[in-house]
């Protein structure tokens, strides 16, 4: 029984713990993202678009998952070795120069037309990175 105690002591502790880390997130959120609608705060300007270029994880997330992930008409897939390997084998420029200005059925750029050459690039690198 006392065995029972100290595991339920130590179970209590690791919650409280985790509690405790929610609680400061909590409060080291930036200002502005804890604003509800009617708050006095919620009518300041919201802060600037995220500034500095877009990282290759958010684009492509946001579009070159549309395919990559499905492998969607062929798109390797983002996480299969074996769809990517034979394409890295081209050379990374080769592959740059085919994500920014297409491929048979791989749109220029991806279809985020308002990405700079270098998003689309650290998007290539991002699939090529994860799917070694
Ligand atoms: C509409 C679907 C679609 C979207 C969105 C898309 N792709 Fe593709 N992608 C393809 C297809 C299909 C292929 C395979 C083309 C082929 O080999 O004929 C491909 C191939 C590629 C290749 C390999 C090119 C080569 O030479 O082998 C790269 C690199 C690539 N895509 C990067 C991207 C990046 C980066 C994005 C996001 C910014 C993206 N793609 C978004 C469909 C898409």
């Amino acid at each position: 029984m006392k065995k029972l105690f100290g595991i339920l002591f130590v179970a209590g502790l690791v919650a409280g713990t985790a509690v405790a880390e929610d609680d400061v997130k909590a409060r080291t959120a930036p200002v502005g993202s804890t604003c509800m609608s009617g708050d006095e705060c919620a009518a300041a300007p919201a802060p600037a678009a995220a500034a500095g270029p877009k990282s290759g994880k958010d684009v492509f997330g946001s579009f070159c998952t549309t395919c990559h992930s499905a492998g969607l008409m062929g798109a390797p897939k983002y996480g299969t070795a074996a769809d990517w390997a034979p394409r890295v084998a081209k050379g990374k420029e080769t592959l740059y120069t085919h994500a920014l200005g297409g491929f048979n059925s791989m749109p220029p750029k991806g279809m985020c037309a308002a990405c700079t050459d270098d998003e689309i690039k650290g998007a290539v690198d991002y699939m090529i990175e994860g799917s070694k």
